[in-house]
């Protein structure tokens, strides 16, 4: 079984990243450092598979860590590297804990890869790296943005560094994802997005008003330049990310040397803030109190993917609804909320 280094692995997207390896014939070679996750994923990781899945507590700045379990595990074939933190708002408070985390774990990652140099590099990067595009519906070649916040900053200076990384190695390929916006989670409801806190994502947050645990949903602003007002995003069900990063990574193994690709990584479908909570609400069958508030500082009014070229080349598409993101995510809100 080919073995896979997965960093972050513990995250909302890396545990469905996990399940998807392992359902796909990987061995994936977790590690986190919970700083935000919660442990016990890794109990529910196992329920998902069906055996025991071990989460390696280790930080990917403390590269001689990092290389020590690689090689006691001989080493790995593939590597795919989420760490990171990505609150935009916290960025723009503590921009130093952004800059050291982010781009300190990619540098300490590759490291790792130069010791494996035969090994396939898949990063998690953004559509954030866009910025505001002047036209909403973006392809790979829509030159990136300025971007508004460190946040933004560390995903397109961690692309820029792999690009360098791959171009200066003679065996590496490398393989950049921009995740347009992922929600949703496991059918199975065993897994899903566990925020730490007050979320500052819109599915966490309305999920959350709909179990009772805020008391309404803000939408932030409703005088943008969209038919409702409200803004337009590209919502892609965390299952068909996964998916993407097993493309990506078969992609990757295949490649030849020095080849650094980037995908779009969403459904290709823009949907507004509010045709969202009224897909929720539908779907669901539970109400929850909306109010109109302000813009909100950094969001872009509108931006959804052209995913022509992960169609093509990735030979991967987006298989699930909106709505079907929506009822799993409320799905597994009610786990949560019921455990002790
Ligand atoms: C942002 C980043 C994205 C990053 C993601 C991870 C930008 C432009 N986008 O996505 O790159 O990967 O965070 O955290 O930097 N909303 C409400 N009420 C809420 C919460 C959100 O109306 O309580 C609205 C927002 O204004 C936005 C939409 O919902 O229009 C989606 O927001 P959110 O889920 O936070 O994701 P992005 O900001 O799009």
């Amino acid at each position: 079984m080919p073995k896979v280094l997965l960093t972050g692995g513990a995250g909302f997207i890396g545990t469905h990243i996990a399940a998807a390896l392992i359902e796909r014939g990987f061995d994936p070679l977790i590690v986190d450092n919970f700083s935000n996750a919660n442990p016990s994923v890794a109990m529910a990781l196992g329920e998902v598979v069906g055996g025991a899945v071990e989460i390696h507590d280790v930080d990917c700045r403390d590269t001689e860590e990092l290389v020590r379990l690689v090689e006691l595990q001989g080493g790995v074939s593939g590597i795919i590297h989420l760490a990171a933190f990505k609150a935009v708002g916290e960025s723009v408070r503590n921009p130093l804990k952004y800059y050291d985390n982010n781009l300190a774990s990619m540098v300490s990652v590759l490291r790792v890869a130069e010791r494996f140099p035969e090994s396939a590099f898949v990063l998690s990067s953004s559509c954030t790296v866009y910025g505001q595009p002047e036209t909403p519906f973006v392809t790979e070649e829509t030159p990136l943005g300025n971007p508004h916040n460190p946040y933004g900053y560390t995903k397109q200076a961690c692309e820029r560094i792999l690009s360098d990384f791959v171009a200066a190695s003679e065996n590496a390929r490398g393989i950049i994802l921009r995740y347009f916006n992922p929600i949703g989670a496991h059918p199975s409801g065993k897994i899903g997005e566990w925020p730490l806190g007050v979320p500052d994502n819109l599915v966490p947050y309305l999920t959350q008003t709909a179990v009772g645990i805020r008391d309404h949903l803000t939408v932030f602003g409703s005088d943008y330049d969209t038919p409702d007002g409200t803004c337009i995003r590209d919502f892609i069900h965390v299952c068909d990310l996964a998916d993407a990063h097993i493309a990506a990574l078969e992609l990757a193994l295949n490649a030849e040397a020095q080849t650094c690709e980037v995908f779009n990584i969403g459904t290709g479908r823009g949907h507004s803030v509010k045709e969202l909570i009224d897909t929720f609400k539908n779907e669901t069958g539970v109400d929850i109190d909306v109010r109109y508030g302000h813009r909100r500082a950094g969001d872009v009014s509108a931006i959804y993917a052209n995913v022509d070229k992960a169609e093509k080349i990735l030979g991967w598409k987006a298989e699930r609804s909106l709505g079907d993101a929506l009822r799993d995510a409320w799905n597994w809100q009610q786990t949560l909320s019921s455990k002790p």
